[in-house]
């Protein structure tokens, strides 16, 4: 693969990330995602985050409850603190620019390249001949997304890491290929304690919004009841907490409900432990149920409140893909021009 030709360090920072509109938020994409989006909106930096209906596609959805999912997802980041004022909110199909430059990528990443990405293989499983080319072009897609922008800060969960490598290696390409410095070579930005939540009731899988089971998953639309049950029936080990996060090893559901309650409360792990280290999961899951509802509860009530309102929310979604095109052009145009496209 070829050697980055220039790092991110000689472009603006602009931050840039997204997330499905494929069925309801779950605690993984607040604490993964969109609780850290609010942290980097507070730097002052320029943020872009993006509801991508377009990837969303890829695999069957539902016009009705697709269109409703867009809207909830606006209403969550919101909720959760981000202000359409600061904050460039906006649905990537809204911005055609994205499919543009998506298809330019196509052209740049190579088969075997896709055919690494470990989401790619989850997500088509055994018959791949029966899955969307959409979904095996997807991290092309999702490359066009971050350079779009020339955003030089990706903020995501642990499994995204994979696709913005990609996106490296596609800016790296390009930019070898046709002997320019046009894209950046953008970073991910994984950090926190819960970069990746996992399942309630599997500490191997990652918590997700598409897991059959409900109990497996906290969806920030789940009441306060919903909320503590889910947590007391959370599985969980017959010892008592550690002291220290060495403790946690080779016991993923408890360091998966330590984490949890580090990420909500803004703790570390080390901290969590010298508190409740020695207590029972008797103790300490209603505790974490506590503490879930209190840091949850006024982010559905919100969510509830702006999706009574889906004009304004649909209004909050123009302004941002106008100014989201505003960005996009430019960048779009000068690309097709280093192509050799004529006009
Ligand atoms: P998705 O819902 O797959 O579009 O994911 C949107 C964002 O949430 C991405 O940055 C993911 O990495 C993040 N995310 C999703 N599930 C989890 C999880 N269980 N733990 C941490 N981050 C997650
Ligand atoms: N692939 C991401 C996910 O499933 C969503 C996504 C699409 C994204 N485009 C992006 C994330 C650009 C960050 C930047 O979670």
């Amino acid at each position: 693969m070829n050697e980055a030709v220039q790092t991110s360090s000689d472009f603006t920072p602009r931050v840039f990330s997204g997330i499905q509109p494929s069925g309801g938020l779950t605690l993984g994409n607040y604490l993964g995602a969109m609780k850290r989006f609010v942290q980097t909106q507070e730097t002052g930096v320029q943020s872009i985050y993006c509801m991508v209906d377009l990837h969303a596609i890829t695999v069957w959805q539902d016009p009705e409850k697709l269109r409703n999912a867009t809207r909830e997802l606006c209403a969550g980041y919101i909720a959760s603190g981000l202000d359409p004022k600061k904050s460039i909110l906006f649905n990537q199909s809204q911005v055609p620019e994205h499919a543009q430059l998506g298809w330019i990528f196509n052209c740049v990443a190579r088969m075997g390249w896709m055919q690494r990405m470990t989401q790619w293989k989850d997500k088509a499983g055994k018959n791949t001949q029966n899955a969307s080319l959409g979904l095996f072009a997807y991290p092309a897609l999702m490359a066009a997304d971050i350079l779009l922008y020339h955003a030089t800060h990706v903020p995501v969960g642990e499994d995204q890491k994979q696709h913005v490598e990609l996106t490296r290696d596609i800016a790296a390409k390009f930019n070898h290929d046709y002997g320019v410095d046009f894209f950046p070579i953008s970073e991910p930005v994984i950090e926190g304690a819960a970069t990746r939540v996992m399942s309630l009731r599997d500490g191997s899988k990652k918590m997700s919004k598409s897991d059959p089971s409900d109990a497996s998953r906290i969806n920030m639309t789940d009441d306060a009841d919903a909320i503590a049950k889910k947590i007391r029936k959370a599985k969980t080990d017959a010892e008592p907490l550690p002291s220290e996060s060495k403790g946690l090893e080779d016991r993923a559901e408890a360091r998966n409900l330590v984490n949890i309650f580090a990420a909500l409360n803004d703790q570390s792990i080390d901290q969590v432990l010298a508190d409740v280290g020695g207590k029972q999961f008797s103790e300490f899951k209603p505790m974490l149920a506590e503490l879930a509802v209190e840091k949850l509860s006024p982010i559905s009530g919100e969510m509830a409140r702006l999706m009574q309102d889906t004009k304004e929310i649909d209004k909050i979604l123009q302004d941002g893909a106008l100014r989201a095109r505003e960005i996009a052009t430019p960048i779009l145009q000068e690309t097709y021009r280093i192509v050799g496209m004529v006009g």
